[in-house]
């Protein structure tokens, strides 16, 4: 081993050559990413393996050094996986921390890891495996998410009678839709984001290894080789480009910040069925939480912080996107400030959709409730005027005719029913669609909110479901 090597073995920097003294303690503190990066350490060893076996076969290392290194990583993985690894004040991240160890372990060969490659296309690589894996975590927790809501649909689908509830625009009652639809809705939003996950990790399936620092490398490296032993789908084509890109860190952030924005909507449903208002749902106990005060109080924590997330989902994009705004070509430090917004994105909306999952299938439905809001009588409004438009009366002059009915049984307070009936264009068999339940039978329109056309929208969504299952 050469005195450099015992060096860096020793815990200086990596780059410590050029230095005439080592990195002050104020620069250490503000520029190190380990306590953060840490999380990447297996799939920098991934890396590293790809990249040594990539020297191997290139003629780059011999077979002893290329033994040697793999021999050294493989005790760095045990010492990582069984929390024994010791870290030292110089490790500035998680990259620098391996190496140091490897060339602890495996002296002039451990030395020869870097070889043809900078942290530059390290790190990009080590961040895309770690995407690899970790998105598919969250398609699959995003999935399971549906399974709920699917299952609980099918479930109000199967009850003896229609189970529905007012569908609202402007969050005033509008027309009657079927429990099952609505919980669908919100199934087929979270599975348009399963499907851009899918969409940003086929983007994001390219090798940046071999990249070097920015221009490649004199030495005859074989990118493609380190692309194809990782597993990627192809190597990058332009090392500027392959060292500075982070728009797949910018996809996911911005597919996990509307995935937020939707699970924000269901959270703030759920606050509103479950209050006293509403009375849709009763959350289960182990799903709601009390106040430290009010003794009778029990909250829908989860579906206020599952809005509340939203907000850091979105900053988490924003900030990387402004950081990533004003960068020359091609890595700039900046760019160490992907990792902290893609890490907590990830982790707080996989939480959250598992606590929305967990609060979603063990919440009761007061169906009774429902209906029973389902039948108030304006909800038909719309029915007497369809029911005028197939007796040829134009659209529009129907929409007055109604909407003077429904104005003169509020300003009289008789019901509904009673002034249809009673009116000339209206009457009796108009009247008729007021009573419970005529509304929602009604709504026979494909991909409509009715009994009679859902059991042809539950395949489909079935459908699109077992399409994702199999995605990728
Ligand atoms: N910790 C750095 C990051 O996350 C690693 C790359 C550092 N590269 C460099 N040339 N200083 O971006």
């Amino acid at each position: 081993m050469s005195e450099n090597d015992d060096s860096v073995a020793a815990g200086k920097a990596l780059w410590h050559g050029r230095f005439a003294t080592g990195p002050s303690e104020e620069l250490m503190a503000f520029t190190v990413s380990l306590p953060f990066d840490k999380r990447l350490w297996a799939d920098d060893i991934t890396g590293s393996r790809a990249h040594v076996a990539m020297l191997g076969v290139s003629g780059i290392l011999d077979g002893a050094t290329v033994g040697a290194i793999d021999v050294a990583l493989t005790q760095v993985h045990d010492e990582m996986s069984s929390g024994h690894f010791e870290f030292v004040a110089s490790d500035e991240d998680i990259h620098t921390a391996i190496e140091r160890r490897v060339t602890q372990i495996a002296g002039d060969a451990g030395a020869r890891l870097h070889t043809g490659r900078s942290r530059n296309d390290q790190v990009a690589t080590a961040l895309r495996l770690w995407c690899k894996r970790e998105i598919r975590v969250v398609i699959d927790n995003v999935l399971s998410l549906v399974d709920v809501l699917h299952a609980r649909a099918s479930e109000a689908d199967a009850a003896k009678d229609p189970v529905y509830l007012p569908g609202y625009t402007h969050l005033q009652r509008a027309q009657p839709v079927l429990l099952s639809h609505h919980l669908r809705a919100h199934g087929w939003a979270l599975m348009r984001d399963a499907d851009r996950l899918f969409d940003a990790l086929a983007r994001l399936d390219v090798s940046p290894l071999g990249a070097g620092a920015l221009a490649g490398s004199s030495l005859p490296i074989d990118p493609q080789r380190s692309a194809d032993l990782l597993g990627f789908a192809k190597a990058f084509d332009n090392s500027l480009d392959a060292v500075s890109d982070r728009d797949f860190v910018a996809e996911i952030l911005a597919h996990i910040a509307l995935l937020g924005v939707h699970l924000s909507r269901i959270g703030e449903e759920w606050v509103l069925w479950t209050s006293e208002e509403f009375g849709f749902a009763i959350l289960d106990d182990a799903y709601a939480t009390g106040s430290s005060m009010l003794p009778q109080k029990k909250n829908a924590d989860i579906a206020e912080l599952a809005r509340g997330k939203a907000g850091r989902l979105i900053g988490n994009l924003t900030g990387l996107l402004t950081t990533l705004k004003g960068l020359p070509l091609a890595y700039n430090r900046d760019l160490q400030e992907d990792k902290e917004p893609l890490f907590d994105s990830v982790d707080q909306v996989r939480r959250a959709l598992i606590a929305l999952a967990g609060m979603v299938s063990s919440a009761t439905f007061k169906t009774d409730v429902m209906v029973h809001a389902g039948n108030a009588d304006s909800l038909a409004a719309t029915d007497l005027a369809e029911w005028l438009v197939e007796r040829g009366v134009p659209f529009r002059r129907a929409h007055a005719i109604v909407g003077e009915v429904v104005r003169s049984a509020i300003n009289t307070g008789n019901p509904l029913a009673e002034v249809v009936s009673q009116h000339a264009d209206l009457g009796d068999e108009a009247a008729q669609l007021i009573a419970p339940g005529s509304a929602i039978r009604r709504r026979r329109s494909r991909g409509g909110a009715g009994p009679s056309v859902s059991a042809d929208q539950t395949t489909r969504f079935r459908d699109e479901l077992s399409r994702l299952r199999r995605r990728g």
